[in-house]
């Protein structure tokens, strides 16, 4: 038994941020069924392929253990399986430029009259206002949820991050929403609108900038580099490289081997608690008592100078083995790992977080599990689906169509390929 067993998603999504949360939601147990037009499907599946003629990993990675119905919701058969589909599934799913579900005929109003039980679950760039029309893609979030502005170095440009807090990142606030409109209908007996906007997703991972903002009134940010090297502050949070966003001072440092390896860096953090420790472990145990070192702020105004100290004791040591040497003394370090690393990491593979999947176009691949273990709902990934593979068994098993009635279907054009796939 899986946690979500029984509930049906009518999945709309498409590109990253939708499909990111059903793919969770298809996780915890929910029978997803993706709604994929006609001989061209999800955009993401001909996006940055790798394997010609397969799917691309853009589209496998967001889209497995859901089933594919290929069918053109512009078509008047179309519309005639989606009311029925509406009526039957729990949560309506979708992540459409704005207007686009109205001009479909499929609307809030609309689809509460078909199934007032529905939750209608949409991501959006923004919220109601000024810009509620705009479509908008995974850097344009980044840069107006106030990411962009608070990342990258001080006098350089604004940068984005590699992780889709924009994207996956309103992909996972969606799915909150939805599992806790399913929790109020249980009571209410009613289905509700849900909504994520991707700047709201992004700003409310960036919360902390946000403090910092305030604080600004109070007089510089003591804990930012820029602090230290008496650089003023504007009148914005600013970039703040890589220092760390809470009370602890931290940054990346050098580790034996980064000449060659972009990667030999460690994460290190002077942790108030432990610092008599970082003096003993990088050879200045005089620091512990020396009062222009001892007291946290103290040190503020010389952080260059205490990063610059650790620094030479990093190099000497790889990032593994500063994390060996470190973590049994409670002082927070964490090696920066590559890609490369994070796909070859056992532990990783042991616990789900990195699974390989084999997939009849393109065969095994790897890709990240739920990333969020149930101790009752076990994961079991599973590949994505192939355009259209299970059109005919959707409408005949889910929807009660017969023999007839799929001929009928197929022959509207309301369905693409009604052949059934090949078996693997
Ligand atoms: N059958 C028939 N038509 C279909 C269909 C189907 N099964 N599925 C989609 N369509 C149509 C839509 O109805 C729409 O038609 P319309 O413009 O005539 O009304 C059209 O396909 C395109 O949909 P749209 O969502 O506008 O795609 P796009 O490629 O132009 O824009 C985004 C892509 C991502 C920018 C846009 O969808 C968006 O802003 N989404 C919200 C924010 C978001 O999630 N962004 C991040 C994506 S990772």
């Amino acid at each position: 038994m899986k946690a979500l067993e029984g509930v049906k998603i009518l999945d709309f999504t498409h590109v990253q941020s939708g499909p990111t949360c059903t793919q969770l939601l298809a996780w915890f147990g929910a029978d997803v069924i993706k709604v994929e037009r006609p001989g061209v499907g999800d955009a993401t599946r001909k996006q940055l392929v790798d394997k010609p003629g397969a799917d691309s990993l853009y589209f496998t990675m967001l889209n497995h253990n859901k089933r594919s119905l290929e069918l053109n919701s512009k078509n008047e058969t179309g519309k005639e399986v989606l009311t029925r589909l509406i009526k039957e599934c729990d949560v309506l799913v979708e992540n459409f430029a704005p207007g686009a579900l109205d001009r479909m005929g499929f609307g809030w109003e609309q689809v509460q009259k078909i199934n007032p039980r529905m939750i209608m679950a949409s991501v959006k760039g923004f919220g109601p206002g000024k810009y509620e029309n705009c479509k908008v893609y995974e850097n344009v979030a980044q840069c107006a949820g106030g990411s962009a502005s608070t990342t990258g170095w001080l006098g350089d440009r604004p940068m984005v991050t590699g992780a889709q807090i924009g994207d996956s990142g309103t992909g996972l606030h969606l799915a909150l929403g939805i599992v806790t409109a399913l929790f109020q209908r249980e009571k209410s007996g009613r289905g509700q609108r849900v909504m994520a906007a991707m700047q709201d997703g992004v700003l409310n991972l960036c919360r902390v900038k946000l403090r910092d903002q305030q604080r600004l009134d109070a007089g510089p940010l003591k804990e930012y580099s820029q602090f230290g090297e008496n650089i003023p502050f504007g009148e914005a949070t600013p970039r703040a490289g890589n220092d760390s966003g809470g009370g602890q001072p931290g940054r990346i440092l050098k580790c034996k081997g980064w000449e060659d390896d972009p990667n030999a860096y460690t994460y290190f953090i002077t942790q108030a608690a432990v610092w008599e420790k970082i003096c003993d472990v990088i050879g200045k145990p005089e620091w512990k008592t020396d009062p222009d070192y001892a007291t946290p702020p103290a040190r503020l105004p010389r952080l260059n100078e205490v990063f610059d100290t650790i620094e030479a004791w990093t190099m000497t040591k790889t990032k593994f083995e500063v994390m060996d040497t470190c973590n049994p003394l409670d002082i927070p370090v964490g090696p920066i790992l590559s890609m490369k690393e994070l796909a070859e990491d056992e532990g990783l593979r042991a616990t789900g977080t990195v699974v390989e999947v084999d997939h009849p176009e393109r065969g095994p691949y790897l890709t990240v599990g739920c990333p969020i273990k149930l101790s009752d709902s076990d994961v079991e990934v599973t590949r994505s689906p192939l355009l259209g593979e299970h059109s005919i068994e959707i409408l005949r098993d889910v929807l009660g169509y017969s023999e007839a009635d799929i001929e009928r279907i197929g022959a509207s054009g309301a369905v693409g390929d009604m052949k059934p796939q090949a078996a693997e």
